[in-house]
């Protein structure tokens, strides 16, 4: 079996270093040391083993350094002014200089529990050691990258340790950059397999923002200004099997595509509907494809949402925690039977791709990410640290009339808001903008308690964490005392409150300006 695919890599670099091949390391180690001063931050010394020496007159250190505390001006000028102006308005506007774990750390060293982790990226913690050492030693190692016309070893090591860990029934493995991409790929290439045209999806589903994917997305937030998107879409309510029936009846479609978990507000399927979507397709011959982009990698408690249920899919997508929060890389996995339909022949044997996929460093870091999650063993952690944030958070429901639900999956938890009992300033503030009490619970936990954390849909009341998998039973307790005294205040309602919420609705002219809701 496959862990770390570079071990043998690793004894040839040993073999080279011992030629001289290699720059010295030591040198190079003394090098950093010597900038470290120069620096003139307070944890300089945690540098100093970490940097390799800069070559010629070329420093990112010396960039990051002279450019602190300009970055939000900068990006505000070059990249999106709206962004910024929203951050502003959130007071999300905070200069970050590190992150470690399941931490995030500004400039004044304040420490930030980050119940966010990137939109669900960082499973394996921010900044793991493990993964930046098989980052720099693939460095060191000088592998070719992309030949394009020519195979490498490390891409091949990550498609055999997936489908180690897949469900049985996927077989081959096409590397993306990214989420949007998997999906992509698994539109166009179960469209051509079964050589019919329509996808259906599910009402809210989300699998990301280019145009095929787009297209996939089951409401309106995401695709409304983007129109017309592709032809022959759909969709259907999630967890309802009789309108998926309906759908695949007449037999033309080719791809029923849906997350373990709707994302977009946390739904969790009910018992026998995965299975029983399964089933259906099988029936009408519809690819089944599992959108596994935010749910894979120990994010549900076990390695993929799918193992929950004994899923066998015909399609499954995966990126985002692949690499360890570090390099973009995706994948979408097939079963052979659909992937060998499209790449028929010789002449079809570049049917789909990617100039930059797979990439080595993403490779790389995915073979230690799956090493990771697997020996600090990250996944039984997030089903623990899951069960203690419910058993910690679900006495709100109680505690408050405020709080509708509270529900998870490993460590995919979130917190639904209702409105309490009558309450005009309720009604007042979500005609102002629906979903906004969210914002108010949000907001605070970030100001108040250091806690970042994201609303989980558009014009929805409801808050959700996908936390970094290396969770700690102080940070669930830190988290849900934070979030108990914020839900305590915020359904008070003070007019602190919802003079701030008038506040972000006038900035936004009329709509609220968001704390990111999207992925
Ligand atoms: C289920 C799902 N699919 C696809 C995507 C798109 O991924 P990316 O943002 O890498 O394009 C996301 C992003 O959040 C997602 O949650």
């Amino acid at each position: 079996m496959v862990v770390l695919g570079l071990g043998e890599l690793s004894d040839a670099v040993h073999e080279r270093e011992r030629l001289g091949e290699v720059r010295e390391r030591e040198l190079a180690l003394q090098g950093a040391a010597d900038l470290a001063p120069a620096l003139g931050r307070g944890h300089a010394s945690q540098y100093d083993a970490r940097y390799a020496p800069r070559v010629g007159d070329f420093s990112i250190r010396t960039l990051v350094d002279t450019g602190a505390g300009s970055e939000l001006e900068l990006h505000g000028r070059t990249i999106n002014p709206q962004f910024l102006r929203m951050l502003r308005t959130i007071g999300f506007d905070v200069h970050w200089e590190r992150g470690e774990g399941a931490y995030l750390y500004d400039t004044d060293g304040n420490r930030f529990l980050d119940m966010l982790g990137g939109f669900g990226l960082y499973n394996v913690g921010r900044n793991n050691e493990r993964i930046r050492a098989a980052l720099h030693e693939a460095l060191d190692l000088e592998l070719p990258g992309r030949v394009a016309l020519g195979i490498t070893q490390p891409a091949a090591a990550l498609a055999e340790a997936l489908l180690e860990r897949v469900p049985a029934s996927l077989g081959r493995v096409l590397f993306t950059n990214s989420g949007t991409e998997s999906v992509e790929a698994a539109i166009k290439i179960g469209r051509a397999a079964t050589k019919r045209s329509r996808v259906v999806s599910v009402e809210h589903g989300f699998h990301g923002l280019t145009l095929g994917a787009l297209s996939a997305n089951g409401g309106p937030a995401f695709t409304g200004r983007f129109a017309p998107l592709l032809p022959g879409f759909s969709s259907v309510p999630f967890n309802d099997l009789d309108a998926l029936d309906a759908e695949l009846r007449g037999e033309d479609v080719a791809m029923f595509i849906t997350e373990p978990i709707v994302g977009h507000g946390v739904r969790l399927p009910e018992p026998g509907y995965l299975e029983g979507a399964q089933a259906l397709c099988r029936r009408y011959g519809t690819l089944f494809c599992v959108d596994e982009v935010a749910t894979g990698f120990g994010r549900t408690g076990r390695m993929f949402a799918c193992d929950h249920w004994g899923l066998e899919p015909d399609v499954m997508t995966v990126s985002k925690a692949l690499s360890g929060g570090y390099v973009p890389i995706g994948a979408t996995l097939f079963a052979p039977k659909v992937f060998d339909a499209v790449f028929d022949s010789m002449e079809h044997a570049l049917s789909h791709g990617s100039t930059f996929a797979p990439n080595d460093l993403g490779v790389v870091a995915g073979l230690a990410t799956l090493h990771e999650l697997e020996t600090a063993g990250l996944v039984e952690r997030s089903a623990r640290m899951g069960e203690l944030l419910l058993e910690r958070t679900r006495p709100l429901v109680e505690r408050y009339a405020v709080v509708r639900d509270v529900r998870g999956m490993g460590l995919f938890w979130a917190i639904e808001f209702g409105e309490p009992g009558r309450s005009p300033t309720w009604r007042m503030l979500e005609r102002l903008q629906p979903g906004i009490f969210s914002q108010l619970v949000v907001v605070p936990l970030f100001s108040d308690h250091r806690v970042l954390i994201q609303v989980a849909g558009h014009a929805m009341n409801v808050v959700r964490a996908l936390p970094p998998l290396v969770l700690s039973e102080e940070d669930v307790d830190w988290f849900a005392e934070a979030l108990d005294a914020v839900v305590a205040r915020a359904q008070r309602m003070p007019s602190a409150m919802t003079r701030f919420a008038l506040k972000a609705a006038r900035a936004g002219r009329g709509r609220t300006p968001k704390v990111p809701a999207r992925r």
